[in-house]
């Protein structure tokens, strides 16, 4: 009989690092009966990676509320899960990252005795509000996962400090590397495109790309990363492409702040694949996403990390990613040093990728059906 897997996920980032291996799995419907369940806690920028994998769900519960509470998404999530695994009857369950999808769909898989694999586990940076609530979900999504995934030898050496049991982790490589490889060398070799004009873009400037969005620089940290795109915005060196992340408590300070300010282009979110292409365009990422933190080596850029603390301490110790907070000044002494010293720059440059080489989705894919 195939496996039934249940595929639990809901934001932007879970899609983008779960669809390779919702493909993977498919491809063998003899040894996996592949089941996707989607919360939609994201609502468009879910649909939009859903389209680009050209993967159709099983099951879409439409969670999404604008403006949603973490409790109230929880809340929503457990409560509509709980017939999906009635239904549905899985005999695994797989979940990916800390997000609040992450946390109740491992909770509801647990609530119905269904055995968790938790992709992308071990991440951690030892406290609890950095970042916010994302440190939590992992921790506790952990706690409920009997088969553990780490992208690193650090993230499986985590899991063991915390008393799971050897037997239990894998170390794969993160499958959003999969992902970045695939799309990275079919842009380079012109079989892909992006589909999005860039011809706003200026030649003759080097192209600073921004992404922020995490709970724990909602107000001032906000306020403070904008001050600093101003100022970096007033060189005439430079343009900076900042889209903006659909969350309310982002689109407001950014909007106040930025919105008509000469060499900034704040953009909507863009699709995986011309958001990929922008990162290869970039001279400069400036982020506290976590996946870009984990691309961004694979596209040999200089990543500065609007965060005081990292679960990604590899690409830090590889010399790719700086942690810059959200301090103002921090921001654009850093953001400079990288614009006028090319010895520092070409330094932050990697090739290798600490984060995987490309077939984390085979490798889970084998350990699965080994069970
Ligand atoms: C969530 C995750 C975070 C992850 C991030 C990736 C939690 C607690 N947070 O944060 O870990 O890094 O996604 O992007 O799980 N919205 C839209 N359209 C969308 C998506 C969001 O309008 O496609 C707006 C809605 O008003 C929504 C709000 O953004 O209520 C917040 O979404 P939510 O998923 O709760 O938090 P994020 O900040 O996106
Ligand atoms: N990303 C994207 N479009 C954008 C910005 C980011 O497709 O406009 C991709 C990016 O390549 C990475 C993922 O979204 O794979 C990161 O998502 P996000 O920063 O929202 O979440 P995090 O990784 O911080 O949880």
């Amino acid at each position: 009989m195939p496996i039934r897997t249940l595929l639990l996920f809901g934001t932007r980032p879970e899609a983008i690092k779960l669809c390779p291996l919702v493909r993977r799995l498919r491809a063998e419907p003899e040894v996996f009966d592949v089941r996707v369940c989607v919360t939609a806690q994201h609502r468009g920028m879910l649909d939009r990676v859903l389209q680009t994998f050209e993967v159709v769900p099983d099951v879409d519960l439409n969670l999404m509320q604008p403006g949603q509470t973490l409790s109230q998404s929880t809340a929503r999530m457990l409560a509509a899960l709980e017939p999906v695994f009635q239904d549905l009857k899985p005999d695994l369950a797989l979940v990916q990252g800390d997000t609040t999808t992450t946390f109740a769909g491992a909770l509801a898989a647990f609530y119905a005795r269904v055995p968790v694999g938790h992709i992308e586990a071990g991440l951690r940076t030892w406290d609890l509000a950095q970042p916010f609530p994302e440190e939590v979900n992992r921790v506790l999504t952990g706690r409920l996962a009997r088969d553990h995934y780490a992208a690193t030898d650090w993230a499986a050496d985590n899991l063991r400090r915390e008393g799971v049991p050897d037997e239990a982790i894998y170390v794969t490589g993160n499958t959003g590397i999969d992902a970045v490889l695939h799309v990275r060398d079919q842009l380079a070799a012109g079989h892909l495109s992006s589909g999005q004009d860039f011809s706003f873009l200026d030649p003759g400037k080097r192209l600073i790309l921004v992404t922020a969005h995490r709970r724990e620089s909602f107000g001032d940290g906000f306020e403070r990363i904008c001050a600093a795109i101003r100022r970096l915005a007033a060189r005439k060196d430079v343009e900076i492409v900042y889209p903006v992340h659909p969350n309310p408590n982002v689109q407001a300070p950014v909007n106040r702040l930025l919105a008509g300010q000469p060499n900034i282009h704040l953009i909507e979110p863009l699709d995986y694949l011309p958001f990929v292409d922008l990162m290869r365009r970039a001279h400069i990422l400036i982020t506290d996403s976590g996946g870009v933190q984990e691309e961004g080596p694979s596209l040999g850029k200089p990543i500065l990390v609007l965060r005081e603390k990292t679960e990604r301490p590899e690409a830090v110790q590889a010399g790719t990613v700086k942690l810059v907070g959200t301090d103002e000044n921090v921001i654009v002494k850093e953001t400079e040093l990288l614009l006028e010293n090319q010895e520092i720059y070409d330094r932050m440059k990697l090739v290798h990728n600490p984060y995987g080489d490309g077939h984390a989705c085979d490798q889970i894919s084998t350990i699965i059906r080994s069970l």
